[in-house]
């Protein structure tokens, strides 16, 4: 079967990274998670104090992107590939709360998207790959063979995101974590660059009421409609 390119985009918490790293593993893919690159950027940020709850420093930002260097580097026990930002993995460090409060204004920043795509687009040249975001069909793979647009309700979303924190002992609450999806979902809808939308030629699946086995054998079949 001829190897394609898979983009998945949606909200966030609507299991794109989960369905993403399943059909990784069924087809031989390379998986990418787009999201855990804006996240590293964002940890970056905050390091350098460029950005806070009430504060953005864009400029500071922007005049040291070329000092960000981020690599995916596989881990053969996941199964997929570990954010790592000049050489440190942070794979834990992007998944917290405060990070997820902060990124959608960081993604918002148009010279971050430039330097992301760029290095998303180069690493989908061989094809072979699913990406997960929120422009993969419409910004970075417009030619996609295949784009997803996965949704589900806000309260299905954060309870998903809820039960996952909790589960690494993290101590928030079920509001907490519903607050921050639903202030992402808008900015991340309402920004002017690359807002979420649904591509034309994407095809709409809403996992509220499915289990990840169904959703794969639907996905599959269309992997096998399109390649
Ligand atoms: O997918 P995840 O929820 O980890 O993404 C974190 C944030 O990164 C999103 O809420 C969004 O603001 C940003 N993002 C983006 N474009 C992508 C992937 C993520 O703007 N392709």
């Amino acid at each position: 079967m001829k190897k394609i390119t898979i983009a998945i985009d949606g909200f966030s918490s609507t299991g794109k990274s989960t369905l993403a790293k399943q059909l990784a593993k069924e087809l031989g893919y390379v998986y990418v998670d787009t999201g855990a690159m804006y996240r590293a950027v964002t940890l970056f940020a905050m390091q350098n104090n460029w950005v806070s709850p009430n504060h953005l420093d864009r400029e500071g930002l922007i005049a040291q992107l070329a000092q960000i260097q981020l690599h995916f580097v596989f881990n053969p026990e996941l199964g997929f590939g570990e954010m790592y930002l000049n050489g440190n993995n942070v794979e834990k460090e992007i998944r917290t709360l405060e990070v997820s409060s902060l990124v959608s204004k960081v993604a918002e920043i148009s010279e971050v998207r430039a330097k992301l795509v760029e290095q998303q687009q180069a690493m989908g040249k061989e094809k072979g790959i699913v990406m997960d975001g929120r422009d993969i069909g419409t910004v970075v793979f417009p030619d996609a063979e295949l784009k997803l647009y996965m949704n589900a309700s806000a309260a299905t979303r954060a309870q998903r995101r809820f039960d996952e924190l909790q589960a690494k002992g993290d101590s928030v609450t079920y509001e907490e974590v519903l607050k921050n999806v639903t202030e992402r979902d808008y900015i991340d809808t309402h920004r002017a660059d690359s807002p979420l939308v649904k591509a034309e030629d994407a095809i709409e699946i809403d996992n509220s009421h499915l289990t990840r086995e169904e959703q794969l054998q639907v996905v599959l079949d269309l992997v096998n409609e399109h390649a």
